[in-house]
């Protein structure tokens, strides 16, 4: 069974651990890992058994290549760490389906929902899922200020952003109209004032199912992502994540924001791929490349929801990889 991981990037851990899924208790390897980047100085790469260059998600061969890689490579499982190039891959899951290869993640119509903030809130709103309030036109964020049903300060943020870039704990409307003229596609969200929570969540291929659930709690966050965490579990958030991912559709690996606000929590954002969080469930034993390569192979895969230990914490830290080669 071979798997092909696109847009590696830095996700390291991610490559490893497919490694170690595909490969039998004595040692022999049952599958290959393949890893692609727009770029050569992209670590992952030299986790992998072998990696491709390829060119940007952008440009209109993109799928091309990944289609030959496919072939080429006798793939059968696909996953990118990325997000606007779910949207893309799930666009093509005919292609991938017709060739009896699994492409890990959700529909179209889910993965574009789950990109756009605006669109989330609105779709949580309407299902009378709690969230933080949220404005894409100033006209309406400034008519609620006057009914009272939101103040300074908020949390000002592309609506199709990631990795945190762009994001601005706005105090006054002086910086509020200024951020407003400067970048096109912002949203103003209540400010929550709680606990954050990463929750990494694997919904069956086969069944549909929810299957695993692992939460954690966020103590320190760093450029866009959780660097220090701690292990817990409440089966209260259990089931509203499980009730909201089967509701809203959501499909094999996924990564749900939550906030925790006066015993209250608040679904904050989905990225319906591995988050930059992941190895802290792996390490937990919560185990979801063997999820998706059991699904990969036809069997749907039992319920294991919170089978982990509570209190368990996780730290971040840098790792630096030398490779010799003109051009690397
Ligand atoms: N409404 C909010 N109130 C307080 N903090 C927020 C709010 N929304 C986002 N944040 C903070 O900003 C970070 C990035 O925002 P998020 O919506 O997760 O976008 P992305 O991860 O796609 O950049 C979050 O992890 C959280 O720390
Ligand atoms: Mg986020």
């Amino acid at each position: 069974m071979n798997v092909l991981i696109l847009s590696a990037g830095t996700r390291n851990k991610i490559v490893a651990y497919f490694k170690r899924a595909l490969t039998a208790p004595s040692g022999e390897r049952t599958g290959r890992v393949l890893a692609t980047d727009m770029s050569l100085l992209a670590p992952a790469l030299y986790e992998a058994d072998a990696h491709y260059l390829v060119p940007s998600i952008q440009e209109a061969h993109y799928f091309e290549k990944v289609q030959e890689i496919c072939e080429k490579e006798k793939i059968q499982v696909v996953l990118s760490l990325i997000d606007p190039e779910l949207s893309l891959l799930a666009a093509h899951k005919q292609w991938f389906e017709e060739r009896n290869m699994v492409l890990l993640g959700s529909s179209l119509e889910v993965c574009e929902r789950a990109l756009d903030k605006m669109q989330m809130h609105d779709w949580l709103v309407a299902r009378g899922y709690r969230t933080a309030e949220s404005y894409s036109c100033l006209e309406d964020f400034e008519r609620a200020r006057r009914e009272g049903r939101i103040d300074y300060p908020v949390f000002v943020k592309p609506s199709r952003g990631s990795a945190s870039l762009a994001v601005n704990k706005v105090y006054e409307e002086e910086t509020l109209h200024l951020l407003w003229r400067k970048t096109p596609g912002l949203m103003i969200q209540e400010f929550l004032q709680g606990q954050e929570i990463g929750a990494d969540v694997y919904i069956d291929q086969i069944s549909g199912e929810v299957v695993s659930i692992f939460t954690k709690k966020k103590l320190l966050m760093r450029a866009g992502e959780t660097d220090k965490s701690v292990s817990f579990k409440d089966p209260a958030l259990f089931a509203l994540l499980e009730r909201f991912v089967k509701d809203c559709g959501f499909m094999g690996q996924i990564d749900v924001d939550v906030f925790e606000v006066a015993g209250e929590y608040y679904i904050s954002e989905v990225n319906p791929r591995f988050g930059g969080g992941y190895p802290h469930a792996y390490e937990c034993g919560v185990d979801h490349m063997k999820l998706i390569l059991n699904n990969a192979q036809g069997i749907a895969n039992q319920r294991r929801i919170g089978d982990y230990e509570e209190g368990v914490y996780m730290m971040k830290y840098n790792e630096v990889l030398i490779q010799r080669g003109e051009g690397v």
